[in-house]
């Protein structure tokens, strides 16, 4: 069964590209079958997460039939395929829910999973994702100003029938004024099913054009990530000590 998720969030700057990015990698790596749709057209940037930020066709190009979609999808070498939208102003456009979906509806049967990196808020593009999608995460951080503005994006979901998996919070410090996670969940009616720290080795691996899940599985950042695919895809995976896997290495075996 292909599940069509989006990743959602009422604030901008949460952390859902980098979310759609590490998740579709990390699906991967549990050997399913991923596609990153970049359902952000207006202000795209997922492409730049895999180092391709200037893909010559693009999900535009497909929505308005100017080229089919297989000359849209990237297949990364890790082993996950990318549909990204173009950067540039000049093919500015919002995409249109029956255009979109039609997108999408061709990869039912053919992927696992598809992952739709959505706008911020409740414009129009964010509404089609959110419509268009059959299940959502939603992406916060630990503060009141972006749990606002997540919440609403539940209440959106509900009313178009797209199923509330639960939240990820992104960008934990375990500071005292964050608000806690199960603050957090009496706030958002839906659990948290994903932590994710700050952690430099997220920008890091941003600036490397590669997702961090690849580019240091080791981190923290990596191992959360990795630990919301298992549970995605049902697998069994714990988010390892650093010490552990220091010793796993030293002894030879993968982390
Ligand atoms: N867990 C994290 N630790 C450190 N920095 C992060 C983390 N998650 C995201 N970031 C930073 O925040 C920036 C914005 O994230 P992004 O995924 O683009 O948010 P959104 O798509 O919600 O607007 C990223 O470019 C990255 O620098
Ligand atoms: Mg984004």
């Amino acid at each position: 069964m292909t599940r069509i998720i989006c990743i959602a969030s009422g604030k901008g700057g949460v952390g859902k590209t980098t979310l759609v990015a590490n998740l579709t990698a990390a699906l991967a790596q549990f050997n399913r079958s991923v596609v990153a749709v970049d359902g952000n057209t207006t202000t795209s940037n997922l492409g730049i997460h895999f180092g391709i930020p200037l893909y010559p066709v693009t999900l535009q190009d497909v929505m308005r039939k100017k080229a089919s979609l297989r000359r849209a999808i990237y297949h990364h070498p890790a082993g996950f395929r990318i549909i990204p939208a173009d950067v540039s102003l000049r093919k500015l456009m919002l995409p249109d829910t029956d255009a979109f979906m039609d997108v999408l509806y061709r990869f039912v049967g053919d992927a696992d999973f598809v992952l739709i990196d959505s706008a911020a808020g409740l414009g129009k593009e964010a509404k089609v994702a959110l419509e268009s999608a059959d299940e959502v995460l939603t992406v916060t951080n630990p503060d009141m100003p972006s749990l606002t503005d997540a919440v609403k994006i539940t209440k959106v979901a509900s009313r178009y029938e797209t199923r509330n998996l639960g939240v990820i919070v992104n960008r934990v410090r375990g500071e005292k004024h964050e608000v806690s996670l199960d603050g957090i969940e009496r706030f958002m009616k839906l659990p948290v099913v994903g932590r994710v720290p700050e952690d430099r080795h997220v920008r890091a691996a941003i600036a490397s054009r590669q997702p961090v899940v690849l580019y240091n599985p080791y981190s923290p950042a990596a191992r959360n990530i990795m630990a919301i695919a298992a549970w995605l895809a049902g697998e069994d995976y714990a988010a390892k000590t650093g010490l552990l896997e220091r010793l796993g290495r030293l002894l030879g075996r993968p982390g």
